[in-house]
């Protein structure tokens, strides 16, 4: 069979198929980074990448996305392109984008109580007259110390190692134990040792933090985009390449195995620490990808009755998953709540201490799949409303995630005012600009109570007529214009098309009808609660007046909005520091009242409602 080859530029990257081969798999097998939002489907349109030589003819699918100078210019779909000739492909390269990852959290006070143990001891030297084995002199020194340890085990693992490490040691060692067992044996005294580094593992983002396990301090934070990514933007992609590819669950699994390898080596290195004394690691996810990191596969989340294969906290050892820190280490993995609401809600429960909390809060971590959850020390219910991607940028026309050139904000003054993070010219909008622009146009009746965008000739409000000249058609569907295409990065418009809306309200439909049913479920009203706590990188971005407006969060609690950061994070930080914490993980995980919204009663009704406007005219 015919083979070709393909170059990377700028990398000049240089790989060789067999013809016909996908070029999405070939970038994937070969490691160059790119988004595939869809997952490879044909439908998002943001796989765009130039082939400088070798070009097929369009697909009928990249003729509906991409305009004629874009198909003259070379541009196609790298999903949709199969390996034919030769070919020359020019990535985005050097000039990745940079995500913003949030990192910062807020901290609370607690017990450090380390899962593992380090202790140091000097034992006596065997004789001619003393031939106890090196094991028993271990065992004898330890209760001459006074640690009572009658049914101390010790694996085969470790006691291949003592002989040589004692006498190489002088007899001077520090045993690593869990309980009652060694776990390692290590040359002079290493007490002092002893690091972990606690994750928040994302659909889009990972962040890693370096701690010192006996004081808690944190000695470095690294992040990465989820390069799960290119296996598809969403959960509901990656079970899908998960179950229709024959290594699919391996690829997602060694994809985060590797990346979180990688931050380690990062955090460690930049601390100036060594790997190898790193010996616990935590990790929060949500379902999901709780299920890729143990290499369990996600299928049954994914359809009804969407049951994952464990709700417990999960403990392994670190070679069992081949996550590079010393051998003697542990991975600690905190506890799912349901097969949509996992174990970054657990965390970011225990971070924010609910179930010891007088007052009735409201936790919504807004996402792709947006989880919510209120309650109190009397109680907590929560759930996961399916917002879709429209939060995160993803089917929008001009949606990006929160990366480079996004535009992250949008004000309605006398003018459209925006940012763009990182400044310069914009190259898409980001879910929290998504939820400007719209909360603007609803408040300027530029959109009416069920999401259509008026003519311009239908405009009764005085401040909504000055943006009458945004109001175009684009695509065959009215739009809102927010940058036209000579202001922006790439030369094309950046638009907030009548379909944008309608993912939007679909999205903000599904939240607030979750808050709605959550509040419904304990039989409070909404002035109750006391405070809403938005967790997670989109809930720290957004403007809560705009959330409001759109009746994400109702109104009546705008006051009482708290961005509480990467509170997953936190949460993961204090199941690494402290046993006691991390129970108590296993305890929420547990204690969580799981509403499925899909069968509860009048859900859609409650659904078709929220996905109205209800606020309108600002003059
Ligand atoms: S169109 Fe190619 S990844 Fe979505």
């Amino acid at each position: 069979m015919e083979h070709y080859k393909v170059i990377f530029q700028p990398e000049t990257r240089e790989v060789e198929v067999l013809a016909g081969t996908d070029l999405m798999e070939v970038m994937n097998d070969a490691g160059v980074e790119h988004d595939f939002p869809c997952g490879g489907m044909g439908r998002c349109g943001k796989c765009r990448l130039k082939i400088s030589h070798g070009l097929n003819p369009p697909t009928a699918r990249e003729k509906e996305i991409l305009n004629a100078g874009e198909i003259e210019d070379g541009v196609r779909l790298a999903c949709l392109t199969k390996v034919q000739n030769d070919m020359v492909v020019v990535t985005e390269g050097d000039k990745k984008l940079q995500h913003n990852i949030l990192l910062a959290s807020e901290e609370r006070p607690f017990n450090i109580k380390p899962h593992l143990n380090k202790i140091f001891i000097n034992i006596e030297k065997p004789a001619i007259h003393d031939q106890r084995s090196d094991w028993r002199r271990i065992k004898d020194t330890l209760r001459k110390n006074g640690c009572e340890y009658n049914d101390l085990t010790v694996p085969i693992r470790v006691l291949r190692q003592i002989p040589a490490v004692i006498r190489e040691a002088g007899h001077r060692i520090t045993l690593v134990t869990d309980g009652n067992e060694v776990l390692g044996i290590e040359a002079q005294d290493t007490s002092e040792k002893m690091l972990g580094m606690a994750f928040d593992i994302g659909t889009t983002t990972i962040v890693g933090y370096l701690l010192n396990l006996c004081s808690g301090e944190i000695l470095g934070v690294a992040s990465t985009l989820n390069p799960q990514t290119r296996f598809g933007a969403d959960v509901i992609s990656r079970v899908n390449f998960a179950a229709q590819n024959e290594d699919g669950l391996d690829k997602l699994h060694k994809t985060v195995i590797d990346a979180i390898n990688m931050l380690i080596g990062k955090a460690s290195g930049e601390a100036g620490v060594s790997r190898s004394n790193i010996y616990g690691v935590s990790i929060a996810a949500n379902t999901c990808m709780h299920h890729l990191f143990l290499g369990i596969t996600p299928e049954n989340i994914a359809a009804a009755p969407y049951v994952p294969a464990t709700g417990e906290p999960v403990v392994a050892a670190a070679e069992e998953l081949c996550i590079e820190i010393n051998p003697a280490g542990r991975i600690f993995v905190l506890p799912n709540i349901a097969g949509f609401v996992g174990a970054d809600t657990t965390a970011v429960l225990l971070a924010a201490e609910l179930e010891q909390s007088e007052d009735i809060k409201l936790i919504i971590d807004i996402g792709t799949n947006g989880e919510i959850a209120i309650g109190s020390k009397a109680g907590i219910v929560a759930c996961s409303a399916a917002a879709g991607p429209a939060f995160e940028g993803a089917q929008i026309s001009s949606g990006m995630r929160g990366a480079d050139g996004a535009i992250d904000h949008v004000h309605f003054a006398r003018q459209l005012e925006y940012s763009v993070i990182g400044g310069g010219a914009p190259l898409g909008i980001c879910g929290s600009a998504l939820l400007d622009t719209v909360a603007g146009l609803v408040e300027l009746g530029i959109i009416d109570k069920r999401g259509r965008i008026l003519n311009p000739d239908k405009l009764t409000n005085p401040a909504g007529k000055r943006f009458a000249n945004h109001i175009i058609e684009h695509g065959g569907q009215p739009a809102f214009l927010l940058v036209p295409a000579g202001k922006t990065g790439h030369g094309r418009p950046i638009t907030c098309t009548q379909s944008d809306i309608r993912e939007l309200q679909l999205a903000k439909g599904a939240m607030a009808a979750g808050v709605k049913v959550l509040i419904d479920k304990l039989g409070i009203g909404t002035g109750d609660i006391k405070e809403v706590l938005l967790a997670g990188a989109f809930g720290n971005y957004l403007n809560p007046h705009s959330a409001c407006v759109l009746g994400l969060i109702p109104m009546e609690l705008e006051g009482k909005i708290r961005m509480i950061g990467n509170a997953a994070g936190t949460g993961a930080r204090l199941a690494l520091l402290s046993s006691d914490e991390y129970r108590k993980a296993g305890d929420i995980a547990g204690d969580v009242e799981f509403v499925e919204l899909g069968s509860y009663p009048k859900f859609n009704s409650i659904f078709g409602e929220c996905t109205y406007f209800t606020i309108q005219d600002k003059n």
